[in-house]
C-alpha cells in the first residue's frame, strides 16, 4: 500500500534522522504534476504550501462521512462533526503549545486573526495612543492597525529596517512607551524572510507594559512554536502555509486578554443569550466564532498539525536551513542578480532583483521552465519601498523542496539573464 494514500504519512513512519525528502514528497500528490514536461518546481510556499494525501483525505473524509453542522445537532454525524472540529482545536493548542483550548480561536487565518484583535483592540484605543509595528509587515499586519487608528485617533509607529532587512531593535525599543498600547509585528517576513528576534522584542514590550501580537503566518511552517514560552499575548497563524486548507487558521490569545476584549463579530455560536434588549455572549473561544465555521477545513487544519508534528519541525527547520544555504550560494553566483533581504537569521525565502529584468518577466520565463516563483510586492510595498524598489522576485522554500529544484532555479535564471541581455 502506498504510504501516501493510506492517510497516515511518511511522516508517522520515519524515525531515522536523516530527512528523506523523496518519501516526503510522496506524501504531496501535487508534486507528482508536471509542466512543460518536467515536474513542476514548486518554490512559492510563502505564498501557499502544497498538501500532503493525509490533510486532502481529512477534507475528504468530512464531507463523505461526518458532513453536519456543529454545536448545535442531537443527531450522530452532528455529535461526530463536532468532536472532530473540537479534537482540531486540541491539535493547534498542541501544536502551538498553549495552555488551554480556550486560547484557540477559529479564524479564517493570519489575516482574519490580526483583524479580530485589531478591531476587538479599539475599545482600548484613544486619541493619541499609539500602535507600534514595523517596517518589515505584510499588509495584513498593518492595514487593520491603520483602521484602528483612524476610528480611535491613535497614532501608528513604525519600527525601521537596516540595510539587510533586519528591524533596527534600538530603534524599536524606543518608540515603545507609556503610549504604546499593542505592538505587532512578523515572527518570518514572507517577503525576505528574516527571522525577527521576537523574544527579544517581547521582553522589550513587556517590560514596558505592552501587550504582543505575532503574525506566525510564515513561521508556523518552518519553526517549533512554544506560545507560553515566547510568552506573547496573541499569535496567528494561517492553515494554508503549514500544508493545510485555504481558508482556515488560528488565533492564539492568552485567556485574560480574550476574555477582555469584546467580540468583533456578531452571530450564531458567539452568543450565550439574545433578546432584542441585551445579548450575552457565549464563553470563550466561541465569544469570538460568530457563525458556521469552516468545519472541515478546521478538520484538514488538524491534520497538517499533525502531519507537521510527526515529521519533526526541529528536522524540518534543519533541512529547510541546509536547503537556504545552498540555494543562497548558487543563486548568489548568477550574474546580474542582487539579493534582498540578507538577515543573519533567515528562514526559507530567496527574494532577488535581475538587472534590467522585471520580476514579472523572470517568473514568466521560470514558469515556462516548470519553475514556480512569486514576483511582485509580496503584500508588503512598504518593504519594497525601503530597497527602492517596486518589486522582487521570490523563491520561498518547503519541507519538500530539493538542491535539484534550487539548481533548475539558477540555471532558469542564468537563462533568463541571457534572454534579456
Ligand atoms: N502572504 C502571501 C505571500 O507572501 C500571499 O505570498
Amino acid at each position: 500500500m502506498a504510504i501516501a494514500s493510506s492517510g497516515i504519512g511518511t511522516a508517522d513512519i520515519e524515525t531515522a534522522s536523516a530527512y528523506d525528502v523523496e518519501r516526503v514528497r510522496a506524501d504531496f500528490p501535487l508534486l507528482r504534476q508536471t509542466i512543460e514536461g518536467q515536474p513542476v518546481a514548486y518554490l512559492d510556499n510563502a505564498a501557499t504550501t502544497q498538501k500532503p494525501q493525509a490533510v486532502i483525505d481529512a477534507l475528504v473524509r468530512f464531507y463523505t462521512e461526518d458532513c453536519s453542522n456543529i454545536h448545535r445537532s442531537v443527531h450522530r454525524l452532528g455529535e461526530r462533526a463536532t468532536e472532530q472540529y473540537e479534537a482540531a482545536r486540541g491539535k493547534v493548542r498542541t501544536f502551538l503549545n498553549a495552555a488551554s483550548e480556550r486560547e484557540i480561536v477559529f479564524v479564517r487565518g493570519t489575516t482574519e486573526g490580526i483583524n479580530l484583535v485589531a478591531q476587538s483592540f479599539r475599545s482600548r484605543l484613544a486619541a493619541g495612543d499609539e500602535v507600534l509595528i514595523t517596517g518589515l509587515e505584510h499588509h495584513s499586519n498593518i492595514v487593520p492597525w491603520q483602521l484602528a487608528c483612524e476610528a480611535t485617533g491613535a497614532n501608528l509607529k513604525v519600527a525601521p529596517l537596516n540595510e539587510k532587512g533586519e528591524v533596527d531593535l534600538d530603534a524599536y525599543r524606543g518608540l515603545l512607551g507609556s503610549r504604546t498600547k499593542i505592538t505587532a509585528f512578523a515572527h518570518i517576513s514572507n517577503a525576505l524572510g528574516t527571522v525577527n528576534p521576537i523574544e527579544e522584542m517581547i521582553r522589550a514590550a513587556h517590560a514596558q507594559g505592552v501587550p504582543v501580537l505575532v503574525d506566525g503566518a510564515q513561521a508556523a511552517p518552518h519553526l517549533p512554536l512554544d506560545v507560553r514560552a515566547l510568552d506573547c499575548e496573541f499569535y496567528a497563524i494561517s492553515g494554508h502555509k503549514m500544508y493545510g486548507p485555504t481558508g482556515i487558521g488560528a488565533l492564539y490569545g492568552k485567556e485574560k486578554w480574550l476574555e477582555r476584549l469584546p467580540p468583533w463579530q456578531g452571530g450564531g455560536d458567539m452568543i450565550r443569550s439574545v433578546t432584542f434588549e441585551k445579548t450575552t455572549y457565549n464563553e470563550l473561544p466561541y465569544k469570538f466564532e460568530a457563525g458556521t465555521p469552516n468545519i472541515a477545513g478546521t478538520i484538514g487544519l488538524g491534520a497538517a498539525c499533525d502531519y507537521l508534528q510527526a515529521l519533526g519541525r526541529e528536522r524540518i527547520a534543519r533541512y529547510e536551513q541546509t536547503l537556504l544555504a545552498y540555494g543562497t550560494e548558487l543563486l548568489c553566483g548568477v550574474p546580474g542578480l542582487r539579493m534582498v533581504g540578507t538577515a543573519a537569521e533567515k528562514a526559507g525565502v530567496l527574494s532577488f532583483t535581475m538587472a534590467g529584468v522585471h520580476p514579472h518577466d523572470v517568473g514568466t520565463v521560470l514558469d515556462s521552465l516548470g519553475v514556480a516563483v512569486r514576483a511582485g510586492h509580496h503584500c508588503a510595498q512598504p518593504v519594497m519601498d525601503r530597497f527602492a524598489i517596486p518589486a522582487t522576485t521570490r523563491a520561498s522554500l518547503g519541507l519538500y523542496n530539493t538542491r535539484a529544484e534550487l539548481d533548475r532555479l539558477a540555471a532558469g535564471l542564468r537563462r533568463v539573464g541571457e534572454m534579456f541581455r
